[in-house]
């Protein structure tokens, strides 16, 4: 057996897709198990950038099998054109396959989220997607599942039950526009006989692989704080991007678990409302997000920076039970004088060594930091962990040592090849 999960361990954006990227070389089957196009990957390959938000990174490894998984919400007008531009850049996209079980993301759910979104006071920062609507859906049991795709005639029978129910919500609640059935099922018919080849029960074809000691990799989007559960709700995404999410969202035992591969930005960035202790608002956060790029790749939303929170990992570490610790971007550091990392909250004058549950109380914490020497040498073309100078392998040991997590490997570049493997 041979299975791996990648998961994000800060809010999203740590650069999981190069690392998913990097480690699908040696797998059969890349299963996606939650979320929707409210992802944003982007990698580099051979100098050449590719930007994906539905399909799994894994996608640019042609001899793998690639799964849209059960716990996906996925909208298949997105999901063509993203497989019609990689077809643009001479990629094959016919080893993608989505669960029959995956819900189908609708036009009416991209709709709701927006007026949704614009009627709250506190807003929450969604990507507009469609995202929480849909899931809201499944969970209401009112979602389409692809298999009821398959067939056209049932297929117009629940559109025409959904979107009633949509219309009569979008204009007696929010005030908004009813939406058009004939125009929606028109879409939708000019899919079809595209769409339809690719629905799989693939809850058996990752089982079976499993079972056949095949390398099956799952890959997360967005990341630990921003779980439905544990991240700081409300400003979270609707699904569980945990290693939790895997044995739910692709159909597995969690004992068929076996590596956790946890995905460490060098520093922070979160990407829409609520609290970010080590946040910092100054020229230095500034610095950070010019240095390291931090633009939405989704949305092209400066992010916001700030520097690494071990509290962040550790919590990360106690949910997803990291087996490894990847560090990426730690290159975007050089030429700092001096480092920060946040080893604890200071609420009301006391310390705390976890992150408390009520974001009200997190939102008054002010970080206690552990301050490290910079280094000023481009690790960028480095090969090997000795080579890195020593006060940044101080700056990764001390990582390891505070979350209790092996670093197997550290990103210092965008491209495939920007690696250093220490274990
Ligand atoms: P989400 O699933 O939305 O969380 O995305 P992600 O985690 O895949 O991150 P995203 O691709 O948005 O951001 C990572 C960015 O950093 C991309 O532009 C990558 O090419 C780049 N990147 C990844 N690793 C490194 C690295 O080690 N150094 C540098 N300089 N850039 C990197």
């Amino acid at each position: 057996m041979s299975t791996q999960v990648v998961v994000g361990t800060q809010w999203g954006d740590e650069g999981k897709g190069k690392i998913v990227d990097v480690l699908a070389e040696k797998a059969d089957l890349i299963v996606r198990f939650q979320g929707g196009d409210n992802a944003g990957h982007t990698v580099v390959v051979n100098g050449q950038k590719h930007v994906l938000h539905l399909l799994p990174s894994g996608v640019l490894h042609e001899d793998a099998l690639c799964i849209i998984g059960p716990g996906v919400v996925c909208n298949p007008f997105v999901l063509l054109k993203e497989m019609e531009t990689l077809e643009a850049s001479g990629l094959k996209t016919d080893h993608i396959v989505i669960s029959d079980r995956a819900q189908m993301l609708m036009p009416y759910h991209q709709y709701q989220d927006e007026l949704e979104e614009n009627a709250k006071k506190n807003k929450i920062g969604t990507t507009k997607r469609g995202i929480g609507p849909c899931y809201s859906d499944k969970y209401a049991r009112r979602g389409i599942r692809y298999h009821e795709f398959i067939d056209f005639e049932t297929f117009k029978v629940r559109l025409k039950e959904c979107l009633d129910f949509k219309n009569a919500l979008f204009t007696k609640v929010y005030g908004g526009k009813a939406m058009d059935y004939d125009q929606m099922l028109a879409d939708f018919e000019a899919i079809h006989d595209r769409i339809v080849p690719m629905i799989r029960e693939t809850t058996h074809i990752v089982n079976e692989a499993i079972d056949a000691d095949q390398r099956v990799l799952f890959e997360g989007a967005q990341a630990c704080m921003l779980d439905i559960n544990y991240g700081t709700y409300p400003y979270v995404t609707s699904s569980s991007p945990t290693s939790g999410g895997v044995p739910t969202g692709a159909g597995i035992a969690p004992s068929k678990i076996q590596t956790v591969v946890g995905v460490v930005k060098a520093y922070s960035t979160r990407v829409g409302e609520g609290p970010f202790v080590s946040e910092l608002l100054d020229e230095q956060g500034d610095w950070i997000r010019e240095h390291g790029f931090e633009y939405g790749a989704t949305t092209g939303r400066p992010r916001r920076c700030g520097w690494l929170d071990l509290l962040v990992v550790k919590h990360a570490n106690m949910l997803n039970g990291l087996t490894d610790i990847v560090i990426t971007k730690i290159d975007v550091l050089t030429g700092l004088d001096q480092i920060k990392v946040c080893v604890g909250y200071e609420i009301d004058g006391k310390v705390y060594d976890y992150i408390p549950s009520d974001q009200h109380t997190v939102a008054k914490a002010k970080p206690v930091y552990k301050i490290f020497k910079g280094w000023k040498e481009d690790i960028s073309a480095m090969k090997t962990y000795d080579e890195l100078p020593q006060t940044c392998k101080d700056y990764i040991q001390f990582i390891e040592d505070f979350t209790g997590v092996r670093v197997s490997m550290v990103s210092v570049g965008p491209d495939r090849v920007n690696n250093i493997y220490i274990h």
